[in-house]
């Protein structure tokens, strides 16, 4: 299932985000917002069950969302850092994962994983936030590891930009995945950057690193 996120909010936010010459602190502000509200949109399709409430002067019919405190977010380093800070504002009593995931620089750009801190994911919603789906073969193999170790019930995939070549990789390796997404963008470059895409989200979020 892929769904495309097109809240004017959410699209504001993106349109923001890829000017070239937003600066670090807007950049990042503007990754926290639409973390937060695509946690919002997907809150709608979590199971509730109806309650009531007792109010000062009457009882009230209300919701208690079922699921809120089954959320795993699996933040994947560096890049997803501050989307996660944005998704962790609306699921506050989730648990949280990180992996350390990169890809090589040339094709066929294969992905390596190092560090892989993850909590118990039987049976949960497991939210793995990446801002791009880009070849998809970083967010492939993270998919492999959490079916490796565990059956979620849920398995979502965040990302605010994609491209066609990551979207298929996914469906065809994993087609029950969910991929929430704000753009399906035009193409990769050879580099394997999304056009238009937004350029390199960890350098703009957090400076070019050295090695
Ligand atoms: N990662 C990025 O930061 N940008 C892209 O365009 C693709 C992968």
């Amino acid at each position: 299932m892929l769904k495309i996120v097109d809240h004017a909010l959410v699209q504001e936010n993106l349109t923001k985000i890829r000017d070239k010459n937003i600066d670090r602190v807007h950049f990042r502000s503007g990754i926290i917002e639409i973390g937060r509200l695509f946690a919002y949109e997907f809150t709608n399709t979590l199971d509730k069950k109806s309650v009531s409430v007792q109010t000062p002067l009457g009882i009230a019919e209300g919701i208690k969302i079922k699921d809120m405190e089954n959320i795993v977010v699996v933040s994947v380093l560096r890049a997803a850092i501050p989307l996660v800070e944005g998704i962790s504002k609306v699921f506050k009593d989730a648990e949280y994962g990180v992996i350390g995931a990169w890809r090589s620089e040339e094709p066929p750009f294969k992905a390596k994983m190092e560090y892989i801190k993850l909590p118990d994911l039987e049976n949960k919603i497991v939210i793995v936030a990446d801002p791009m789906l880009a070849t998809g073969g970083t967010m492939n193999s993270i998919l492999d590891e959490i079916k490796r170790r565990d059956n979620p019930k849920r398995l979502v995939v965040f990302n605010i930009i994609s491209a066609e070549p990551g979207i298929e990789k996914i469906f065809e390796n994993h087609p029950e995945v969910e991929i929430y997404t704000c753009s399906v963008d035009e193409k990769l470059n050879k580099e394997g950057y999304i056009i238009p895409g937004l350029g390199d989200v960890g350098d703009i979020c957090f400076g070019r690193p050295c090695l």
